[in-house]
Protein backbone atom coordinates (compact mmCIF):
# COMPACT_ATOMS: atom_id res chain seq x y z
CA UNK A 1 0.00 0.00 0.00
CA UNK A 2 1.64 3.22 -0.90
CA UNK A 3 2.04 5.24 2.01
CA UNK A 4 1.67 8.92 0.36
CA UNK A 5 -1.18 8.13 -2.50
CA UNK A 6 -4.54 7.31 -2.23
CA UNK A 7 -6.12 5.12 -4.28
CA UNK A 8 -9.80 4.43 -5.27
CA UNK A 9 -11.31 2.53 -7.95
CA UNK A 10 -14.89 2.76 -9.52
CA UNK A 11 -15.39 0.27 -12.42
CA UNK A 12 -13.55 1.50 -15.23
CA UNK A 13 -12.17 4.90 -13.43
CA UNK A 14 -9.46 5.40 -10.91
CA UNK A 15 -8.93 8.44 -8.42
CA UNK A 16 -4.85 8.73 -7.17
CA UNK A 17 -4.94 11.20 -4.56
CA UNK A 18 -1.61 13.07 -3.79
CA UNK A 19 -2.05 12.63 0.26
CA UNK A 20 0.58 14.38 2.20
CA UNK A 21 -2.10 17.36 3.41
CA UNK A 22 -0.17 18.57 6.05
CA UNK A 23 2.52 19.40 3.74
CA UNK A 24 0.37 20.61 1.48
CA UNK A 25 0.83 17.19 -0.95
CA UNK A 26 4.70 18.46 -1.32
CA UNK A 27 6.04 16.03 -3.85
CA UNK A 28 9.18 14.60 -2.06
CA UNK A 29 10.85 11.44 -3.82
CA UNK A 30 8.78 8.57 -1.84
CA UNK A 31 5.71 10.00 -2.96
CA UNK A 32 6.76 10.42 -6.38
CA UNK A 33 8.06 6.76 -6.61
CA UNK A 34 4.84 5.67 -5.41
CA UNK A 35 3.29 8.08 -8.18
CA UNK A 36 5.26 6.77 -10.91
CA UNK A 37 4.53 3.08 -10.05
CA UNK A 38 0.66 3.13 -9.52
CA UNK A 39 0.41 5.16 -13.17
CA UNK A 40 2.59 2.11 -14.62
CA UNK A 41 0.55 -0.49 -12.82
CA UNK A 42 -2.63 1.39 -13.98
CA UNK A 43 -1.43 1.48 -17.67
CA UNK A 44 -1.47 -2.43 -17.19
CA UNK A 45 -4.90 -2.53 -16.95
CA UNK A 46 -7.00 -2.31 -20.30
CA UNK A 47 -10.39 -2.11 -18.05
CA UNK A 48 -8.98 1.52 -16.74
CA UNK A 49 -10.69 3.78 -19.02
CA UNK A 50 -10.33 7.27 -16.96
CA UNK A 51 -7.66 8.47 -14.54
CA UNK A 52 -8.21 11.86 -11.82
CA UNK A 53 -5.62 13.02 -10.66
CA UNK A 54 -6.39 14.81 -7.61
CA UNK A 55 -4.50 16.42 -3.59
CA UNK A 56 -5.55 15.22 -0.24
CA UNK A 57 -7.36 18.26 1.58
CA UNK A 58 -9.29 21.42 1.48
CA UNK A 59 -5.73 23.15 0.03
CA UNK A 60 -3.82 21.93 -2.37
CA UNK A 61 -3.36 19.93 -5.30
CA UNK A 62 0.10 20.01 -4.45
CA UNK A 63 2.44 22.91 -3.40
CA UNK A 64 5.23 22.06 -5.57
CA UNK A 65 8.54 20.04 -4.81
CA UNK A 66 9.34 19.25 -1.33
CA UNK A 67 11.55 22.44 -0.51
CA UNK A 68 12.80 20.90 3.01
CA UNK A 69 14.21 17.61 0.78
CA UNK A 70 15.50 19.95 -1.85
CA UNK A 71 17.42 22.22 0.30
CA UNK A 72 20.98 20.49 0.62
CA UNK A 73 20.65 18.77 -2.53
CA UNK A 74 23.85 18.69 -4.49
CA UNK A 75 23.60 18.71 -8.56
CA UNK A 76 23.69 15.26 -8.81
CA UNK A 77 20.92 14.37 -6.59
CA UNK A 78 19.23 17.43 -8.49
CA UNK A 79 19.20 15.85 -11.56
CA UNK A 80 18.29 12.70 -10.18
CA UNK A 81 15.05 14.14 -8.79
CA UNK A 82 14.57 15.95 -11.94
CA UNK A 83 14.22 12.62 -13.86
CA UNK A 84 12.31 11.31 -11.26
CA UNK A 85 9.61 14.10 -11.55
CA UNK A 86 10.10 13.80 -15.91
CA UNK A 87 9.36 10.20 -15.74
CA UNK A 88 6.42 10.41 -13.12
CA UNK A 89 5.00 13.23 -15.92
CA UNK A 90 5.81 11.16 -19.05
CA UNK A 91 4.19 8.14 -17.54
CA UNK A 92 0.71 9.90 -17.02
CA UNK A 93 0.92 11.75 -20.43
CA UNK A 94 1.44 8.19 -22.15
CA UNK A 95 -1.02 6.08 -20.38
CA UNK A 96 -3.50 4.87 -22.48
CA UNK A 97 -6.33 6.77 -20.68
CA UNK A 98 -7.08 9.72 -20.25
CA UNK A 99 -5.93 11.52 -17.10
CA UNK A 100 -8.00 15.08 -15.49
CA UNK A 101 -6.24 16.59 -13.38
CA UNK A 102 -8.98 18.08 -10.23
CA UNK A 103 -7.49 21.34 -8.89
CA UNK A 104 -8.57 21.68 -5.42
CA UNK A 105 -6.09 24.33 -4.40
CA UNK A 106 -2.41 25.45 -5.15
CA UNK A 107 -0.78 23.94 -7.77
CA UNK A 108 2.72 25.46 -7.29
CA UNK A 109 5.99 24.48 -9.01
CA UNK A 110 6.01 20.64 -9.01
CA UNK A 111 2.13 20.57 -8.43
CA UNK A 112 1.76 22.77 -11.50
CA UNK A 113 4.31 20.81 -13.42
CA UNK A 114 2.46 17.32 -12.71
CA UNK A 115 -1.07 19.08 -13.55
CA UNK A 116 0.72 20.27 -17.24
CA UNK A 117 1.18 16.16 -18.17
CA UNK A 118 -2.76 15.44 -17.11
CA UNK A 119 -4.30 15.58 -20.51
CA UNK A 120 -6.58 18.42 -19.31
CA UNK A 121 -7.81 20.42 -15.88
CA UNK A 122 -10.63 21.47 -13.75
CA UNK A 123 -10.36 23.89 -11.04
CA UNK A 124 -11.43 24.55 -8.02
CA UNK A 125 -12.87 28.85 -7.48
CA UNK A 126 -9.51 27.96 -4.91
CA UNK A 127 -7.02 27.26 -7.17
CA UNK A 128 -3.96 29.25 -7.60
CA UNK A 129 -1.53 27.37 -10.40
CA UNK A 130 2.28 28.85 -10.72
CA UNK A 131 5.49 28.10 -11.36
CA UNK A 132 7.22 29.91 -8.15
CA UNK A 133 10.89 28.13 -8.38
CA UNK A 134 12.15 31.89 -9.12
CA UNK A 135 11.59 33.00 -5.50
CA UNK A 136 13.14 29.92 -4.51
CA UNK A 137 16.49 30.62 -6.61
CA UNK A 138 15.57 27.55 -8.82
CA UNK A 139 13.56 27.01 -12.03
CA UNK A 140 10.98 24.47 -13.00
CA UNK A 141 12.65 20.97 -13.12
CA UNK A 142 9.72 18.19 -13.91
CA UNK A 143 8.98 20.11 -17.39
CA UNK A 144 6.96 23.45 -16.78
CA UNK A 145 9.28 25.42 -18.79
CA UNK A 146 8.63 22.86 -21.70
CA UNK A 147 4.37 21.93 -21.21
CA UNK A 148 3.64 25.29 -19.44
CA UNK A 149 4.45 26.85 -22.80
CA UNK A 150 2.69 24.29 -25.53
CA UNK A 151 -0.30 24.53 -23.34
CA UNK A 152 -0.62 28.17 -22.81
CA UNK A 153 1.93 30.12 -25.33
CA UNK A 154 5.49 30.61 -24.90
CA UNK A 155 5.00 34.53 -23.86
CA UNK A 156 2.38 33.52 -20.75
CA UNK A 157 4.83 30.68 -19.74
CA UNK A 158 7.62 32.77 -20.09
CA UNK A 159 6.00 35.96 -17.70
CA UNK A 160 4.85 33.27 -15.36
CA UNK A 161 8.17 31.32 -15.03
CA UNK A 162 10.24 34.67 -14.77
CA UNK A 163 8.12 36.83 -12.13
CA UNK A 164 6.78 33.60 -10.37
CA UNK A 165 3.05 35.13 -9.90
CA UNK A 166 0.51 32.49 -9.42
CA UNK A 167 -3.04 32.90 -11.60
CA UNK A 168 -6.27 32.32 -9.64
CA UNK A 169 -8.57 29.73 -11.46
CA UNK A 170 -10.34 32.36 -13.52
CA UNK A 171 -7.20 33.47 -14.87
CA UNK A 172 -5.87 30.22 -15.20
CA UNK A 173 -8.97 29.48 -17.21
CA UNK A 174 -9.21 32.77 -19.36
CA UNK A 175 -5.46 31.40 -20.60
CA UNK A 176 -6.35 27.92 -21.29
CA UNK A 177 -4.25 26.40 -18.58
CA UNK A 178 -7.79 24.65 -17.01
CA UNK A 179 -10.47 23.99 -19.30
CA UNK A 180 -13.28 25.21 -16.97
CA UNK A 181 -13.76 26.52 -13.46
CA UNK A 182 -16.17 24.57 -10.47
CA UNK A 183 -17.49 25.37 -7.31
CA UNK A 184 -14.94 23.59 -4.54
CA UNK A 185 -17.29 21.43 -3.17
CA UNK A 186 -18.28 20.14 -6.98
CA UNK A 187 -14.63 19.68 -7.98
CA UNK A 188 -14.54 15.51 -7.60
CA UNK A 189 -18.30 15.50 -8.89
CA UNK A 190 -17.90 17.21 -12.31
CA UNK A 191 -14.30 15.33 -12.67
CA UNK A 192 -16.22 12.52 -12.53
CA UNK A 193 -18.96 12.98 -14.63
CA UNK A 194 -16.74 13.93 -17.58
CA UNK A 195 -14.40 10.69 -16.33
CA UNK A 196 -17.74 8.78 -16.88
CA UNK A 197 -18.24 10.09 -20.03
CA UNK A 198 -15.16 9.34 -21.79
CA UNK A 199 -15.22 5.79 -19.98
CA UNK A 200 -18.25 5.03 -21.82
CA UNK A 201 -16.76 5.77 -25.23
CA UNK A 202 -14.92 3.05 -27.56
CA UNK A 203 -11.83 3.07 -25.23
CA UNK A 204 -9.59 1.77 -27.91
CA UNK A 205 -10.35 4.88 -29.88
CA UNK A 206 -10.07 7.09 -27.01
CA UNK A 207 -6.52 5.80 -26.26
CA UNK A 208 -5.58 5.78 -30.64
CA UNK A 209 -6.64 9.86 -30.16
CA UNK A 210 -4.48 10.71 -27.06
CA UNK A 211 -1.63 8.77 -28.76
CA UNK A 212 -2.15 10.97 -32.03
CA UNK A 213 -2.60 14.18 -30.42
CA UNK A 214 0.65 13.63 -27.99
CA UNK A 215 2.97 12.14 -30.63
CA UNK A 216 1.47 15.22 -32.89
CA UNK A 217 2.36 17.94 -30.83
CA UNK A 218 6.59 17.61 -31.74
CA UNK A 219 6.58 16.62 -35.18
CA UNK A 220 6.10 18.36 -38.11
CA UNK A 221 2.48 18.19 -39.33
CA UNK A 222 2.79 16.39 -42.01
CA UNK A 223 4.08 13.42 -40.16
CA UNK A 224 1.45 14.11 -37.06
CA UNK A 225 -1.31 13.79 -40.17
CA UNK A 226 0.47 10.56 -41.17
CA UNK A 227 0.54 9.42 -37.20
CA UNK A 228 -3.43 10.18 -37.15
CA UNK A 229 -3.93 8.28 -40.53
CA UNK A 230 -2.02 4.89 -38.97
CA UNK A 231 -4.02 5.27 -35.88
CA UNK A 232 -7.65 5.83 -37.57
CA UNK A 233 -6.74 2.63 -39.82
CA UNK A 234 -5.67 0.81 -36.79
CA UNK A 235 -9.13 0.88 -34.92
CA UNK A 236 -10.75 -0.69 -37.95
CA UNK A 237 -11.52 -4.20 -38.05
CA UNK A 238 -11.56 -4.00 -34.04
CA UNK A 239 -15.00 -5.21 -32.29
CA UNK A 240 -15.44 -1.97 -30.95
CA UNK A 241 -15.75 0.05 -34.56
CA UNK A 242 -17.86 -2.60 -36.00
CA UNK A 243 -20.25 -2.30 -32.53
CA UNK A 244 -19.85 1.01 -32.19
CA UNK A 245 -20.94 1.99 -36.25
CA UNK A 246 -23.75 -1.02 -35.77
CA UNK A 247 -24.92 0.48 -33.26
CA UNK A 248 -25.76 4.00 -34.89
CA UNK A 249 -27.04 2.19 -37.80
CA UNK A 250 -29.29 0.07 -35.39
CA UNK A 251 -30.32 3.29 -33.45
CA UNK A 252 -29.27 2.00 -30.12
CA UNK A 253 -26.64 2.37 -27.54
CA UNK A 254 -22.93 0.81 -28.22
CA UNK A 255 -21.40 -1.24 -25.60
CA UNK A 256 -17.95 -1.66 -26.36
CA UNK A 257 -15.49 -3.76 -24.72
CA UNK A 258 -11.68 -2.70 -25.68
CA UNK A 259 -10.88 -5.12 -28.74
N1 LIG B 1 7.69 21.88 0.14
C1 LIG B 1 7.74 21.47 1.42
N2 LIG B 1 6.82 21.85 2.34
C2 LIG B 1 5.84 22.66 1.92
C3 LIG B 1 5.74 23.11 0.59
C4 LIG B 1 6.72 22.70 -0.32
N3 LIG B 1 6.71 23.03 -1.62
N4 LIG B 1 4.67 23.93 0.50
C5 LIG B 1 4.11 23.94 1.71
N5 LIG B 1 4.81 23.19 2.58
C6 LIG B 1 4.56 22.94 4.01
C7 LIG B 1 4.97 24.13 4.87
O1 LIG B 1 6.35 24.11 5.15
C8 LIG B 1 4.09 23.88 6.07
O2 LIG B 1 4.68 22.88 6.85
P1 LIG B 1 4.75 23.05 8.47
O3 LIG B 1 3.31 23.16 8.89
O4 LIG B 1 5.43 21.81 8.93
O5 LIG B 1 5.53 24.31 8.71
C9 LIG B 1 2.81 23.33 5.49
O6 LIG B 1 3.17 22.80 4.21
C10 LIG B 1 1.73 24.37 5.27
O7 LIG B 1 2.26 25.41 4.46
P2 LIG B 1 2.27 26.96 4.90
O8 LIG B 1 3.36 27.65 4.14
O9 LIG B 1 2.32 27.06 6.38
O10 LIG B 1 0.83 27.40 4.39
P3 LIG B 1 0.38 28.86 3.94
O11 LIG B 1 -1.09 28.79 3.81
O12 LIG B 1 0.96 29.89 4.84
O13 LIG B 1 1.03 29.08 2.49
C11 LIG B 1 1.66 28.44 0.26
C12 LIG B 1 0.65 28.26 1.41
C13 LIG B 1 1.34 27.43 -0.82
C14 LIG B 1 1.53 29.88 -0.29
C15 LIG B 1 3.08 28.22 0.81
O14 LIG B 1 3.11 26.99 1.50
C16 LIG B 1 4.15 28.18 -0.26
O15 LIG B 1 4.53 29.20 -0.79
N6 LIG B 1 4.67 26.97 -0.55
C17 LIG B 1 5.78 26.78 -1.45
C18 LIG B 1 5.35 26.98 -2.89
C19 LIG B 1 6.54 26.82 -3.78
O16 LIG B 1 7.46 27.61 -3.80
N7 LIG B 1 6.51 25.74 -4.59
C20 LIG B 1 7.57 25.46 -5.51
C21 LIG B 1 8.54 24.52 -4.92
S1 LIG B 1 9.85 24.20 -6.08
Amino acid sequence: MPAHLLLDRDGPIATITLNRPDKLNALNEALLVELRDAVLSLDHEPSVRAVILTGAGDRAFAAGADIAAMLEMSPVQARLFSELGHVVCARLEQAHFPVIGAINGFALGGGCELALACDFLYASDKAKLGQPEVNLGVMPGFGGTQRLARRIGIARARELCFTGDAVGAEEAMRIGLVNAVVRHEELGHHARQVARKIASKGPLAVAQCKRAMLRGEDVPLAVACEVERQAFASLFGSADQREGMKAFLEKRAASFEGR
